[in-house]
């Protein structure tokens, strides 16, 4: 608690910082987009300007990032398109999303993968994360850091208790084949819908629930129309925030040694985002409780069988892959 005071001081500092910097710079040299489909008060959005701040201020003004929440510049898989062609400089995705794009993305995001948020810690802070971040240069982009989302639960407006209650309900997924399957795999129907689509999808029935984390469950109002909450927590479903290679050349015109700047400013906007995530998860719990939503912690017995009829996803993964999945669980 006492990290994360400091950390919003230094914040509101920086903030301040930033903009005496810009005053006495006039102008900055490069104003650069960064865009997030999630509220301006919400972790990952904090965290974007929190390193738009530390960018300001370690480059003297020189450099701005302005950051875009709510999905104000467009969708997950169109913001992704945008960033691997440059029209947008910065983003935060899911790696749901992402997997699309990258493939092979999807041994970090199987059901049940990692044991907790330490052991996912563990993972993507290691060799295997770096490499990951490294990869996306495949897709287009700089990699810079990741972002923590906690553990998706399934939210449904009828009681959800044990596995049989799913059966044959329709779920919305992210634009997802692997969360398509893990549907199918528990007996239910999904439909893949945009993010910002699931509040109206929930309000007409087009849809009986859906999945995420508690925080986004709760900023989103979903919990109104879907109010029961099953924290079977089958994915971490971890998130990245990437750099376009056309925001890249256009620092390092600027000056060369900005890149390694911004690169470490994500670094650590990665740390105070973990931070804010403990806290908003904690807090999002106490608010979903407080509205009159149903929250149901299922016994392990009952998460073993979630996590059984699940398995058949891992027989996809063969090879490299399979290599992957085993380091990853021997951590
Ligand atoms: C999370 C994530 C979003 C994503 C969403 C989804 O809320 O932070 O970036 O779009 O899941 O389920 O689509």
């Amino acid at each position: 608690m006492r990290r994360l005071a400091f950390l919003s001081g230094l914040l509101v500092f920086l903030l301040a910082g930033c903009s005496r910097s810009l005053a006495k710079e006039e102008s900055p040299l490069l104003i650069l987009r960064y865009a997030d489909n999630q509220p301006i008060d919400y972790p990952t959005t904090t965290a974007a300007r929190y390193f738009s701040a530390l960018v300001s201020d370690r480059t003297e003004g020189k450099i701005q990032i302005r950051v875009f929440g709510g999905g104000e510049l467009g969708e997950e898989l169109e913001v992704l398109d945008q960033v691997a062609y440059g029209g947008i400089d910065f983003s935060r995705f899911s790696l749901g999303t992402f997997s699309k794009f990258q493939p092979q993305t999807k041994v970090l995001q199987l059901p049940y993968l990692y044991r907790d948020s330490a052991h996912m810690w563990r993972v993507l802070d290691g060799p295997i994360g770096e490499a990951f971040l490294a990869s996306m240069q495949r897709y287009g982009a700089v990699g810079l850091c990741w972002f923590d989302a906690g553990a998706r639960s399934f939210y449904t407006t009828e009681p959800v208790n044990r596995l049989e209650d799913l059966q044959g309900k329709v779920i919305r997924v992210q634009e997802s084949d692997l969360m398509s399957e893990m549907i199918r795999l528990l007996g239910a129907r999904s439909v893949q819908i945009p993010y910002g689509s699931v509040y109206s999808a929930l309000q007409t029935h087009k849809i009986d629930g859906a999945e995420n984390n508690i925080p986004s469950y709760q900023f989103t109002g979903h919990y109104e129309a879907a109010p029961y909450l099953f924290l079977d927590e089958h994915f971490r479903l971890p998130e990245v925030v990437l750099m376009s290679f056309a925001a890249k050349g256009k620092i390092a015109m600027v000056e060369p040694s900005f890149v390694g700047v911004v690169m470490q400013c994500a670094k650590e906007a990665s740390l105070y985002e973990r931070e804010l995530w403990r806290k908003a998860e904690l807090e999002c719990e106490e608010k979903l409780k407080a509205s009159g939503c149903t929250i149901t912690y299922p016994e392990q017995a009952e998460i073993a069988r979630w996590r059984e009829a699940m398995r058949g996803i891992y027989d996809q993964f063969a090879g490299e892959d399979a290599e992957i999945i085993r380091q990853i669980q021997s951590q």
